[in-house]
């Protein structure tokens, strides 16, 4: 199936009131867990791969150019709407390659600069894009993360309404990722979502909004963040989590006679790289169910 525009399935999404996931792979077992997941409940889904936690040397020596690969071919036999973006990448010839190499929505990371010269990444970023009929999602305020390395690891960070107006209309972007309260990679606990701020938003910007940092926003605010305009959920860290947790409890019950060549890369029932996948292919399913996508695909 062809992939469909980032911004017809966030558009859908918010007349529908429900949101998509990004959930965020690495390879051909986790690309197949999302796939999975969405297919077997019939959900719209996003699919890509995220750049800011890849090995630079590795992922501009063609490690990027491969998965771009494998995010199409999953992409192109899938049965349920695909978005494919390339998420939170860190230079402008990233994005140029992963736009040359199919992803149809992309995320630079722009947001630690300052508001001018965001606007004008962002700007550029847009025009290459919307030159391919590809989409874009931006950021004004860099969203804190969990190990205190970006902001204020309780998710004190807002996105200030007027700035992200501006933003907005001055770059063109298709959807807006917001700050309000949420928290990158957090694990330990839940974030507190601050939904008199997303309202204060949604009456300044028009965009659909993204929440990043999936992994730690409570299950509980999603209904009333959906009806404040959110329409994507990023998910990251959780996935991995539980893949690893899979793969390990796998590789641990292996019988001293292993069977080698069952258990990597075969993907048959011993594969262990399977187990992790199915880990990460029922949190994925769980979270379509809660996002209320399930049975939009
Ligand atoms: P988490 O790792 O916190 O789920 O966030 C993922 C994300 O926002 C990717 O853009």
């Amino acid at each position: 199936m062809p992939l469909i525009p980032m911004r017809t399935m966030l558009r859908d999404a918010r007349a529908g009131g429900y949101a998509v996931g990004y959930f965020e792979a690495w390879d051909q077992y986790s690309l197949e867990a999302v796939l999975d997941a969405a297919e077997r409940l019939r959900a719209p889904i996003i699919l890509g791969v995220g750049g800011v936690m890849m090995h630079q040397p590795w992922f501009n020596t063609g490690g990027l150019r491969r998965l771009a690969a494998l995010c199409r071919a999953t992409a192109e036999s899938a049965t349920v709407p695909v978005s494919l973006i390339l998420n939170e990448v860190y230079t402008f010839e990233q994005v140029r390659q992963g736009l040359d190499w199919g992803f149809n929505a992309v995320m630079l990371g722009t947001s630690e600069l300052p508001f001018d010269a965001n606007v004008r990444e962002t700007r550029r970023v847009v025009e290459a894009a919307h030159a391919l009929g590809a989409d874009v999602e931006g950021e004004i305020d860099q969203l804190p993360d969990a190990s205190g390395a970006i902001g204020d690891p309780h998710g004190d960070a807002r996105t200030d309404p007027e700035a992200a107006a501006r933003y907005v209309a001055e770059t063109g972007v298709d959807a807006l990722s917001v700050a309000i309260g949420n928290v990158h990679m957090l694990t330990a606990g839940e974030a507190t979502i601050d939904f008199a701020h997303l309202a204060r938003l949604r009456r300044a910007v028009d965009v659909p909004f993204v929440v990043h940092g999936g992994t730690g926003f409570p299950d509980a605010a999603v209904p009333e963040a959906i009806a404040h305009g959110v329409a994507k959920f990023n998910v990251g860290t959780v996935l991995k989590r539980l893949y690893l947790d899979g793969v390990g409890k796998a590789i641990a019950a292996l019988a001293a006679s292993v069977d080698i060549q069952t258990a990597v890369g075969s993907r048959k029932a011993g594969d262990v790289f399977e187990a992790g996948k199915a880990r990460m292919c029922e949190e994925v399913m769980r979270r379509l169910h809660i996002y209320g996508c399930a049975g939009r695909g």
